[in-house]
């Protein structure tokens, strides 16, 4: 982790004491209740280096909407957009020599957001913590997953808190993690919990099909998280001319377009990886193998342009980038 760590406090109806200290451990209760009943929110985005030497946050105004969406969600107080941004771009400006050198990977920033009200009650709570703490991560372009697609657990359901980012969305989904792994695996591909037959995401990614001529992604339905990422893959395919359609999905349209020689490409999206390739899906009894990765111009086109315009490299015509001071 980098040398500092933001910390606030929300209490009698306001966040204040917004401090930055020395990254260490928080002196806590134990019965408070981000712990005892996950009253507990997270966001995470990064910071690049720009070829001049400055220092870039990818598109911290959405993390900042999200994480208020996740709040609303969790009888969470809203941040003020103003604290989220003010706050991460002074932690990171402080940290910025933690910020890899361009090119080299990037500093990735968590924030998160939990109730501190010490009680053994399930009830709204009066008092939370905001911690933002970064840390470096090398340059990696995720390596291409194979990927289990599970009926036996699911990540979201309808009236639930799967669009949103709460702690307790990601303890569940280790068991069905393990379990792709005990199959060779690397992830799961998750389908929806009504009818087990709509697939939603890629572990911890949105995922994007290249079926015929169409480039397809699952539709928000509710059940799916809003990723950043999802949104910039999308904006850069349309400024290219393409035509990205967000519908329903079902698998087995995938197996059926697969047998057909029409599935292209598949890829998952998000801040950590940019862009993974999928190399195989396993679905009960059949394993579907993708065309090489050098066959696969959609995502090559996205991975190159969202690293460009997030390295500083190409421009940014939808201005994702906010740029911290040169000091
Ligand atoms: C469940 C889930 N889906 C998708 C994503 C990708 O979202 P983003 O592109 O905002 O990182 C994430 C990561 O935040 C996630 O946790």
């Amino acid at each position: 982790m980098s040398d500092h760590m933001l910390v606030a406090e929300y209490r009698d109806g306001s966040w204040r004491d917004v401090a930055i200290r020395p990254y260490g451990p928080l002196p806590l209760s134990p019965v408070i209740s981000g712990l005892q009943y996950g009253v507990t929110i997270f966001e995470g985005l990064k910071a690049y280096r720009q070829p001049d030497g400055s220092v870039a946050l990818i598109r911290p105004a959405a993390n900042a909407r999200r994480l208020n969406l996740s709040a609303a969600r969790m009888s969470i107080p809203e941040l003020p957009e103003a604290l989220f941004l003010e706050g991460v771009r002074a932690l990171v400006s402080l940290d910025r020599l933690w910020v890899p050198p361009h090119g080299q990977g990037a500093l990735y920033i968590r924030l998160s957001v939990f109730s501190i009200d010490e009680s053994m009650r399930v009830k709204p709570a009066e008092r939370f913590a905001l911690n933002i703490v970064s840390s470096p991560f090398s340059a990696y372009y995720a390596a291409p997953v194979d990927v289990l697609v599970t009926d036996r657990f699911v990540r979201a359901a309808p009236g639930g808190t799967g669009g949103v980012k709460p702690a307790g969305n990601y303890g569940p989904t280790l068991v069905a993690d393990a379990q792709a792994r005990d199959l060779g695996c690397d992830t799961v591909l998750w389908l929806d919990a009504r009818e087990r037959r709509y697939v939603e995401e890629c572990g911890v990614m949105n995922v994007f099909f290249v079926i015929g001529d169409e480039i397809a992604t699952p539709h928000l339905s509710g059940t799916i998280l809003p990723g950043v990422t999802r949104d910039s893959a999308i904006t850069v395919l349309r400024d290219e001319g393409h035509v990205v359609r967000e519908r329903p999905i079902a698998i087995d349209e995938i197996v059926r377009a697969h047998d057909q020689g029409r599935l292209r490409e598949c890829f998952g999206t998000g801040t950590a990886a940019t862009l993974a390739h999928v190399r195989s899906i396993r679905y009960r009894d059949r394993e579907i193998v993708l065309p090489p990765i050098e066959a696969r111009p959609i995502a090559q086109t996205v991975r190159e342009r969202l690293t460009a315009i997030m390295q500083g490299t190409a421009s940014d015509p939808h201005g994702w980038l906010d740029r911290l001071p040169n000091v």
